[in-house]
């Protein structure tokens, strides 16, 4: 099996955004109504001495469901295993797996929608009643043998809960959409996230900063270290409003927070598709991107500013777009 398959290490990559994750409930900064629940169920299963029931955390990427699957294991005390839907092909990863938990351990499976089918089908046994059955020896030969798991705690993610299918999704105790953050709660995430790295940013410039991350605290971040490097380059580390507005302008994110590839793809709708409808593939092949990274990625916010609305025909520009981006309405000729 892949090294990497399950991993409680971290890639080089990630331990920078690693260190800024809040480690326990206290820290953790919105998403009010998930931190209260998992707080009373954390509680009640610690009192019981029981594993935590299955926890499925579902919303668009970088709003912290990684984060909070690592909490719930801070806060209970316990190991985390983490893994991800693709990486596990054959029932025998996930019985590996399954069967190196200790008791109370959390077991994260990131985007549980692309798990195959056949490993699924393990989890089901493995969820409900702690077992799974392994198939030993081959054709008329084989036979099933029932393995005991520990009581454990599964955690899935994923950004498509339509796509989970229904007996998945009924294993599930506690089911959380988490939901684009405020501006406010992105402000305070990026004037946490400065004071970890012992930066000074000015109030406006933090607060320009969470008005162009569309809700994401993963893109706070991300463009908190960008506008980082402009200032420690350009203006001796200082992080006042105008450093920002360069560094952002730069970075060609617009005052709702919408980068290039957004702008291609409302301007294709607009230009390519008279401001739609227009099928999703249709869409993604005129800007060159998958499908599915439009559907998970772009689309949820553009849906949430209003900018597009979909339809049983495709997706259409609104008014909003078109004034967004200074577009008229090409009137048909023909
Ligand atoms: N860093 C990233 N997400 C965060 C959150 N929700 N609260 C605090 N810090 C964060």
């Amino acid at each position: 099996m892949d090294e990497r398959v399950v991993t409680n290490e971290l890639l080089d990559e990630d331990i920078v955004s690693h260190s800024l994750r809040p480690k326990y409930l206290k820290e953790y900064i919105g998403q009010t109504e998930v931190k209260e629940m998992m707080d009373i169920f954390i509680k009640a299963a610690k009192n019981r001495n029981e594993a935590l029931d299955h926890v499925l955390l579902y919303g668009p990427p970088g709003l912290g469901k990684t984060t909070l699957a690592n909490i719930i294991a801070n806060e209970i005390g316990v190991n985390i295993k983490i893994t991800s839907g693709p990486s596990i092909e054959r029932s025998g990863d996930l019985a590996v797996i399954l069967t190196s938990l200790e008791p109370g351990d959390i077991l994260f499976i990131d985007e549980i929608h692309r798990l195959p089918r056949i490993v699924e089908e393990i989890l089901y046994p493995a969820m409900e009643d702690y077992v799974i059955d392994i198939v030993v020896g081959r054709d008329t030969g084989s036979k099933s043998i029932r393995v005991e798991l520990p009581p454990f705690t599964l955690v899935g993610a994923t950004t498509r809960f339509g796509d989970l299918s229904s007996p998945l999704r009924d294993r599930f105790g506690v089911i959380h959409k988490l939901e684009y953050y405020t501006t406010e709660e992105l402000h305070e995430i990026c004037k946490r996230t400065a004071s970890i790295f012992e930066c000074e940013i000015s109030d406006d410039s933090s607060y320009e900063i969470a008005l162009r991350s569309r809700g994401t605290p993963r893109i706070t971040n991300r463009l908190f270290r960008r506008v980082r490097d402009f200032a420690d380059v350009l203006n001796d580390g200082v992080i006042d409003r105008k450093m920002t507005e360069l560094a952002l302008s730069k970075l060609n994110i617009d005052k709702t927070g919408l980068d290039s590839k957004d702008h291609a793809y409302l301007d294709g709708i607009i230009t390519k598709f008279g401001g739609g409808p227009v099928g999703l593939e249709s869409i993604a092949a005129s800007i060159g991107e998958e499908p599915t990274t439009i559907e998970d990625v772009y689309e949820p916010f553009l849906l949430k500013l209003g900018f597009i609305k979909r339809t049983p025909r495709g997706r259409v520009a609104t008014e909003k777009a078109y004034k967004h981006l200074k577009k008229t309405h090409n009137t048909r000729l023909f």
